[in-house]
């Protein structure tokens, strides 16, 4: 609570002493918070409403481009940034470094996504050389390796996007087991860095035996794409709300009380990057604005009861569809949200 007015009462560089700097410029665990909560578990789980951005790197930004990207998330309001997609080839770990430096100049908390799947999401083919491990594994160790290098504003990583759903890893152990390896790198360096997936209900659900994941992961990260439903409509009806609660209640009775963070949800304007699965579902500005202000709309009697923040996928619409802004930088709708409430 304290951190959340800080937050907004801070202009914008004094937030970046309340913000980025603290958050974990030390390598001593106990004093890695950011001078409100001891720990970086400790300030996800107080986060609730809107938090920020989902940022695809596939153009590979330059330095300017990314603080001039991310300081205008924040004076939209935002506090975080997750990283999607992977430039190059995902593997080289001054890319990550530039992009948290990035992060760490504006005064944004950043997630760091590894890239699990071997290709681009779309407009790629597999090739034989397209395996985990020849492709993946070498991100989750460039991922580590800038983490470690820069800490400050990093508040978790996200070890795959919908790494169940894709089974990048081949199984939900073989991931686990590279999830509780990262989680050593970082604990060997000294370093509280939270570490979980960004996925969806259905690619936990789909999974078989999950155990080993459920139990290596700090937190739970959500996607939830109402989007998807076989009876969706509409961003703002009460079918997308439901949908996205129920989505929620399953990542609750995996979690026994850890925290939960909606690391990308989002509506698209179209229907060019990934086709829906209702026939009536409406792909257009107003109905993704309509989401957005559907999510916004639960503040209080949701998202702040639950502790629960979110963040919306995408930026811009370099996911064709889903940004908040149009490719040429022009906001889709006035892009506002509550930070509290
Ligand atoms: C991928 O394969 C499809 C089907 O064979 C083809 O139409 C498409 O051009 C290929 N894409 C690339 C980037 O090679
Ligand atoms: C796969 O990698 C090998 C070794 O680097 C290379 O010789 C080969 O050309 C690659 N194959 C493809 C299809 O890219
Ligand atoms: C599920 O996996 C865990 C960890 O690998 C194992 O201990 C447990 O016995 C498995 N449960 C079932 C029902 O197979
Ligand atoms: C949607 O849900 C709200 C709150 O439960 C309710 O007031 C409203 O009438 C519902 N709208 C429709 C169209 O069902
Ligand atoms: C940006 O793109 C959108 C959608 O194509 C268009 O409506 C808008 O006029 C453009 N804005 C500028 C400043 O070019």
């Amino acid at each position: 609570m304290r951190f959340a007015l800080a937050a907004v009462t801070t202009c914008f560089l004094g937030s970046w002493i309340a913000y980025g700097s603290p958050v974990a410029s030390s390598s001593d665990v106990a004093s890695a918070g950011d001078g409100f909560f001891p720990t970086r578990l400790d300030k996800i789980k107080s986060m609730y409403a809107w938090e920020g951005f989902v940022y695809d790197i596939e153009a590979c930004q330059d330095f300017l481009k990314l603080v001039e990207d991310f300081a205008r998330m924040r004076l939209m309001g935002a506090r975080n940034v997750i990283t999607f997609d992977y430039c190059g080839t995902g593997a080289d770990a001054t890319y990550y470094d530039t992009i948290i430096t990035a992060a760490g100049w504006t005064g944004i908390n950043i997630i760091p996504l590894v890239w699990t799947l071997p290709i681009h999401p779309i407009g790629q083919n597999y090739t034989t050389n397209d395996t985990f491990a020849i492709k993946s594994v070498p991100r989750i160790y460039a991922v580590t390796q800038a983490v470690i290098r820069n800490p400050g504003p990093v508040l978790a990583v996200a070890l795959g996007d919908e790494p169940l759903y894709d089974n990048d890893a081949g199984s939900a152990d073989a991931l686990a087991a590279y999830i509780l390896q990262m989680k050593a790198s970082f604990q060997e360096a000294g370093l509280d860095i939270p570490v979980s997936i960004s996925d969806m209900a259905y690619g936990w659900q789909i999974s078989g035996n999950i155990t080993s994941v459920q139990d290596a992961v700090d937190f739970f990260m959500i996607n939830n794409f109402p989007y998807f439903d076989g009876n969706a409509v509409w961003g703002g009806d009460n079918n997308s709300w439901a949908s996205f609660l129920s989505s929620i209640d399953y990542f609750q009775s995996l979690a026994n009380g850890r925290p939960l963070l909606v690391t990308q949800t989002g509506w698209p304007s179209n229907t060019n990057t990934f086709a829906p699965n209702s026939a009536d579902v409406i792909a257009t500005v107003p109905s993704e604005e309509a989401f957005f202000k559907l999510l916004d709309s639960h503040c209080e009697d949701y998202f702040k009861q639950a502790n629960i923040g979110w963040m919306w996928r995408n930026w811009d619409d370099a996911i064709d569809g889903w940004g908040a802004l149009y490719d040429n930088g022009t906001e889709k709708w006035p892009i506002q949200a509550r930070l509290d409430c």
